[in-house]
């Protein structure tokens, strides 16, 4: 479906070219003075120049053709030569029925559906998840979400840590508690038991006791760089291990993305890439790409054009050791081979920024993606706490997102449970649903690059620009369809929508209107922030007509199948907007 600008501008546009001026100058904005006119167009202003003419005396040559046009109720040009109009009401609605009607709500699927891989999640295994993935979790799969009601095929790939030090670590801390275990013994030929050596509590436990050691203990930490290398060469036990590891930890963080409504198609891992490296380095050197820096194989990758030093990426360590670059190279061939993506989007923190700007560089320059596959960085900023400084549990340690999530839980809980309406069962479901809410919401709502200050009370308060308030608006919506159904048993048609008849009713519509061009430029610009902007404005307005209108008690009947009409699409929208951010609504709360 045209966007609703779009439909205004084509009636500028014959109107400027009957006036015998450039097109180019009929451009229409929503207006920044709402309290004077709905759209506004300031294109006289800019012709005034080229016409040698007063804007105001463009401006009423344009207003003359548009006048009695009807998809105006008033349009007047106001000095120097401003255009300020305000939509017809039956236009409005016609249009706000026709997307009611529409599968995507009057979204346009793109035209040339792209094959988009996204990079997020990112956890490490055998590390606990905590805070610092949260970001990446939430905003990716928000993106991947937009992009796919967008229309584009896209593949989320968690890409997990598996093949850094603190595998060796904990291998390296596992054979000074366990000595005897089989992995350890060089002689053993036969298969490796099934169950693994531990549980997902004590894996956890020994990485973060393995790390501490490793920071104090030379002697420690050697060996366990030791152990990487012979784990990246091969050696048979240590690679059972690894994969007792993985299992558990997949297992462990599988269920932490569920809790979180975040699902990956892919669960590849940083490992999965190996294969490729070989072949990828012999390439590079072969074409000449690479030269040897203190004994390190690098790629240059700066450019002439560069403000700042971009030093190279170093793709083998002076010791043949692969680096995080050498992984993540190799992750583009393996992507490029298996799935040929015109788009690669990474979520990461934006601390990696630099870092992946020479990975892209490389893989350009070494032509490891086709010159017109896309590369972007969506770097997000850090969650801090109330005092500014980066989210810490009370006693200063590093916050586990388990406990995160059931602090909010805790204090969404206690606020359903405040009204006492629902049992304490119904409160505890509810506050599973209105917690995530909370946290995807307070996070979303800010422009990913930003830091952002993590507040529960603000972040679960059941008013303002919260998940919370908006849930709210939802179970409001469906409360009233509820009851309205509860006695009326035929189906409302999305056509039956009304003219509007307040300020209210219309400030509603002129807002749904705008659902498919909010969305349009959300998807291009990779911002879920936009959205929950538009949800808030939209929960706003329909708060507001729902205070001054008589929904259940209006007596023309016509009227009243209206107003149902148009709160059933309001919900739609709103519902399809949260699905997107990767949330949903309750019945009750
Ligand atoms: N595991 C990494 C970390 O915790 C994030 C991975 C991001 N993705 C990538 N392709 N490098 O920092």
């Amino acid at each position: 479906m045209k966007k609703i600008i779009d439909l205004i501008t084509e009636q500028f546009i014959n109107a400027f070219s009957q006036c015998g001026y450039d097109t180019a100058y009929a451009k229409v904005t929503i207006s920044n003075r709402p309290d004077l006119c709905e759209y506004q167009c300031n294109g006289a202003m800019a012709a005034a120049k080229q016409y040698k003419k007063a804007p105001i005396v463009i401006a009423n040559d344009i207003v003359e053709k548009l006048e009695g046009n009807s998809v105006f109720e008033m349009i007047t040009a106001v000095n120097p030569g401003f255009i300020n109009f305000n939509l017809n009401s039956g236009f409005l609605k016609n249009y706000v029925s026709e997307m009611a009607k529409e599968e995507f709500l009057g979204c346009e699927q793109t035209k040339s559906p792209k094959k988009i891989i996204i990079d997020y999640g990112g956890a490490n295994v055998a590390k606990p998840l905590h805070v610092g993935h949260l970001r990446s979790a939430v905003i990716g799969e928000a993106i991947k979400r937009m992009n796919r009601f967008a229309g584009n095929d896209v593949t989320g790939d968690v890409h997990l840590g598996d093949w850094g030090l603190q595998m060796g670590l904990i291998i390296t801390e596992l054979k000074l508690r366990k000595p005897e275990l089989v992995y350890f013994n060089e002689n053993h030929a036969g298969v490796y038991p099934a169950e693994a050596p531990f549980t997902i509590a004590e894996l956890e436990e020994i990485y973060p006791c393995a790390n501490a050691k490793s920071k104090e203990d030379e002697e420690f930490k050697e060996a366990a760089r030791m152990a990487t290398l012979e784990l990246q060469n091969g050696n048979r036990g240590y690679l059972a291990l690894w994969q007792h590891i993985l299992n558990v930890s997949i297992a462990d963080l599988k269920k932490n993305y569920d809790n979180l409504n975040v699902s990956f198609e892919l669960w590849k891992k940083e490992s999965d890439a190996q294969p490729y490296i070989p072949e990828m380095v012999q390439y590079m050197k072969e074409q000449g790409f690479t030269r040897i820096s203190e004994g390190a194989l690098v790629v240059d990758v700066k450019e002439d054009s560069d403000t700042k030093e971009i030093p190279p990426c170093m793709i083998l360590k002076s010791n043949g050791a692969t680096l995080y670059n050498t992984t993540d190279l190799a992750t583009i061939v393996e992507r490029m081979k298996l799935f040929q993506p015109d788009h690669i989007v990474y979520v990461v923190d934006k601390r990696q920024e630099l870092y992946f700007e020479q990975v892209f560089r490389c893989a350009r320059k070494t032509g490891l993606v086709q010159p017109d596959t896309e590369l972007t960085f969506l770097g997000f900023g850090t969650m801090n706490g109330k005092d500014g400084k980066p989210f810490k549990t009370r006693d200063g340690g590093v916050m586990r997102l388990e406990n995160l999530i059931r602090e909010i839980n805790e204090a969404v809980y206690n606020k359903i449970m405040e009204n006492r309406s629902v049992t304490e069962e119904e409160a505890k479901e509810t506050a599973k649903i209105v917690g995530l809410s909370a946290l995807k919401y307070g996070d979303l709502s800010n422009q990913a690059s930003k830091d952002y200050i993590f507040d529960v009370e603000r972040f679960t308060s059941f008013e303002g620009n919260t998940g919370p308030y908006i849930l709210y608006t939802i179970v409001r919506i469906k409360s009233i369809l509820g009851k309205y159904y509860e006695n009326n048993h035929e189906t409302i048609e999305q056509t039956e929508i009304c003219i509007p008849g307040s300020e209210f009713e219309k400030s509603l519509m002129l807002t749904l209107a705008r659902f498919n061009d909010m969305i349009e430029n959300a998807v291009e610009e990779f911002a879920p922030h936009k959205i929950c902007a538009y949800v808030y404005e939209l929960a706003n307005e329909f708060n507001k007509f729902y205070h001054e209108t008589k929904i259940l008690t209006e007596e023309n009947p016509d009227k009243k199948k209206g107003y149902i009409a148009l709160i059933t699409l309001t919900k739609a929208v709103l519902e399809q907007s949260i699905h997107i951010l990767g949330f949903e609504a309750p019945d009750r709360m």
